[in-house]
This record gives structure tokens, sequence and C-alpha cells, in this order.
């Protein structure tokens, strides 16, 4: 496994969409293990496939830290309520803004072996998928945001979310 170069807004690769994953080749498992070691080295909950330059419909999720989600061709069946709260990305280093997301998320996905599977989510968990879904559609955050894009620096340290 190796650490990926993690791409910042104003990179194109960032606001394209990506493409569906046929078959987990063992190219697609070095990606997915690459992407889990950058994230975990970033210190960030979460990490989409272009974030590393890679137009695939894959993203990885750890909000514990210890139970990580590989979630491939991940799609939304469910969604309610309402949390608002701060948000960063690892592709826009040192910034974070409010945002506006679903409290509670049923989704779909398939792990690395392809098997489909569901995740009932809720706070913490429920924002990363959707802002990691986000990004597979060449989304960021930053549009979305509630007031001013703050620095990092300026918050409270449990205000702070990266993914
Ligand atoms: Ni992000």
């Amino acid at each position: 496994m190796a650490i990926r170069n993690i791409r910042e807004i104003g990179d194109a690769v960032l606001n394209k969409k990506c493409k569906e994953v046929k078959e987990v080749t063992p190219r697609v498992k070095e990606l997915i293990g690459d992407m889990l070691e950058t994230m975990y080295e970033a210190c960030g909950v979460g990490l989409a496939a272009p974030q590393v330059g890679v137009l695939k419909r894959i993203v990885v999720i750890d909000v514990t830290g210890e139970d990580p989600y590989v979630m491939i061709n991940p799609r939304i069946l469910e969604m309610s309520g309402e949390q608002t709260g701060h948000e960063g990305c690892l592709s826009v280093p040192g910034k974070s803004g409010v945002v506006t997301r679903p409290n509670y998320v049923k989704a779909v996905a398939y792990n690395e072996n392809m098997e489909l599977y569901e995740v009932e989510a809720t706070e913490l968990l429920a924002r990363a998928i959707c802002h990691e879904l986000d990004h597979l559609e060449g989304k960021l955050y930053v549009d979305k945001v509630e007031g001013p894009l703050m620095n990092v620096e300026d918050l409270e340290d449990d205000e702070e979310i990266e993914d």
C-alpha cells in the first residue's frame, strides 16, 4: 500500500462525475488499500477516489478510527431529519464551514468482495456518507456552506471534521 497525493480544490478532477466500478480488479483493491492508508495518514474520516485523482465510484469512511467502511458504487436509499454543523475536507486544507445535512441516511454499497450491503447511519456517519457521495458527483462541500468558509485554526478542536 502507498500514500497517494490528495488533490486540492481547483484541481479539475474534483469536479468530475465518477464512473461505476464493474469489477474489483487487483488494481481496484490496491486503490482501496491506498485510499485507506491515505485517509488515516491525513487524519481524515473519509476519502473519495477522485480526491486521489481516480474517477471511480469508491469511497472509504471511518468515523471511529477502527472500523472502516469501503463503499463501492454507493447509493442513498433513504434520508431524513437534519443536522447543521462544521464540515471540512482533505481537499480543502485548513478550512471549515457550516453545512446542513440529513441526520439519518440509509445507503447501499458493495464491499471489496462486491457483496452488496446496507448501512444505516446517523449524525457524523450520515454526514460523512453524504459528503463523500457528493465527491462522486464532482461536488465539494464549499458550495453548500452556510455563511463564511472559516480557517480551522480559528475553531475549537471538537468542531473539526476532515473528510
Ligand atoms: Ni471531502
